[in-house]
């Protein structure tokens, strides 16, 4: 049962390099509910990993710098909800929590852990389905063992790295070639990834890729299109419309998903009837065998030499300001913003309290 004005805590921030993408987010989320169906409670996780819980958000706001909240304002986590030990009746956990974070520390289930030490629904994947979404490696594993069509790739560690430098180098222009794709196995927003279009770019392309992950992933390059859908749902999946990115630029970088007007979304993308069937069921199936839960935006390359579909990734928290790919899919397919982040909020309660019937115990 859903409760009647249930409350939610909106999780933002976060110790990731896309810090500032999740405040951008939190704060369309926090205007777009309905404050007369939820009560909102911010919860700020500043930049080093402090969180910070705000009081009930009653109004829109008017500027996201009104999300950040310091430790002098407001109740710092101690001595709230946010503690698996605590025992005070007044320290009241909210009925669900939407943690609005992008990157490690967040979209990673380590946020989902602590809520499921915490007994609190939540929003989305699970630890197992966010953890297996943030690692590139681990993700393109599980896509390799259920047969997924996706990129030529190779993990390197910091340690193959540093002790083997020259031998990884000629290993990843025999395994791979050039030109490829090198990226820290765990990141997002295209963020310390670098395109390699001679073998003398290795080098400085790995080491930059290392300064956010200890391990990296090498992917050959895909000429093609590529094509984003949207999956919401626990057991039973819905699909959005695809779309697709076009961009002037070399690949779908940082600068063109945030700050580029050359980059544009076209949605429902130009696709036969055929490849919109392949991509729905390859989204589904790559959402499950994540053990994806709630939402997904599962992204595509069309190789234009034989038109195949081949997986890049599945983003278990894609961007969700209202001009996000996530959310215009959504719209396009007949959910508004506001009603998505409903149903997304009715998904985690579900969830939850589906996982009440789980025994923790022999009777
Ligand atoms: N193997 C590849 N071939 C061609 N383009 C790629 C490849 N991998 C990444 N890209 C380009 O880089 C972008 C970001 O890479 P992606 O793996 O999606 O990382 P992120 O998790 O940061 O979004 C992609 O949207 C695409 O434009
Ligand atoms: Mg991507």
């Amino acid at each position: 049962m859903v409760p009647k004005k249930p409350s939610v805590a909106i999780i933002y921030g976060g110790k990731s390099a896309e810090y500032d993408v999740s405040l951008q987010t939190a704060f369309s989320v926090i205007n777009a509910i309905n404050k007369d169906h939820y009560k909102i409670i911010p919860v700020h996780i500043t930049n080093s990993g402090r969180w910070i819980e705000g009081h009930e958000v009653t109004q829109q706001l008017d500027y996201k710098e009104q999300l950040l909240l310091d430790e002098n304002s407001h109740q710092s986590y101690s001595n709230k909800w946010l503690t698996p030990m605590s025992i005070n009746p007044a320290n009241q956990k909210p009925d669900i929590a939407f943690p609005l974070l992008h990157g490690p520390n967040g979209e990673d289930g380590t946020v989902q852990g602590l809520l499921e030490l915490l007994d609190i629904a939540y929003v989305g994947s699970g630890v197992l389905g966010s953890a297996a979404g943030m690692d590139k490696v681990i993700m393109k594993d599980i896509f390799k063992s259920h047969g997924l069509k996706q990129p030529k790739y190779l993990s390197v560690t910091k340690y193959e790295w540093t002790h083997n430098k020259q031998q990884m180098i000629e290993k990843i222009k025999a395994d791979i070639g050039i030109p490829c794709f090198i990226k820290p196995a765990n990141n997002g927003s295209s963020i310390g990834i670098n395109q390699c279009k001679a073998g003398d770019d290795i080098e400085k392309a790995a080491d930059e890729a290392f300064y956010y992950d200890e391990k990296v992933i090498v992917e050959e390059k895909i000429t093609g299109r590529e094509i984003e859908i949207g999956v919401i749902g626990n057991d039973e999946l819905s699909v959005s419309v695809p779309g697709e990115i076009k961009t002037s630029s070399d690949y779908y970088d940082y600068q063109s998903k945030y700050n580029d007007g050359d980059t544009s979304l076209m949605i429902p993308a130009d696709l036969s009837e055929q490849k919109v069937n392949e991509i729905e069921e390859l989204a589904k199936k790559a959402f499950k065998c994540l053990d994806c839960k709630g939402l997904s935006r599962v992204d595509f390359f069309i190789r234009d030499s034989d038109q195949a579909v081949l997986i890049n990734e599945v983003n278990t928290m894609p961007g969700f300001t209202p001009y996000s790919m996530f959310p215009l899919l959504w719209k396009h397919t007949g959910l508004d913003y506001a009603d998505l982040i409903d149903k997304l909020i009715r998904l985690g309660i579900e969830r939850h309290q589906g996982r009440k019937a789980i025994r923790y115990r022999l009777d």
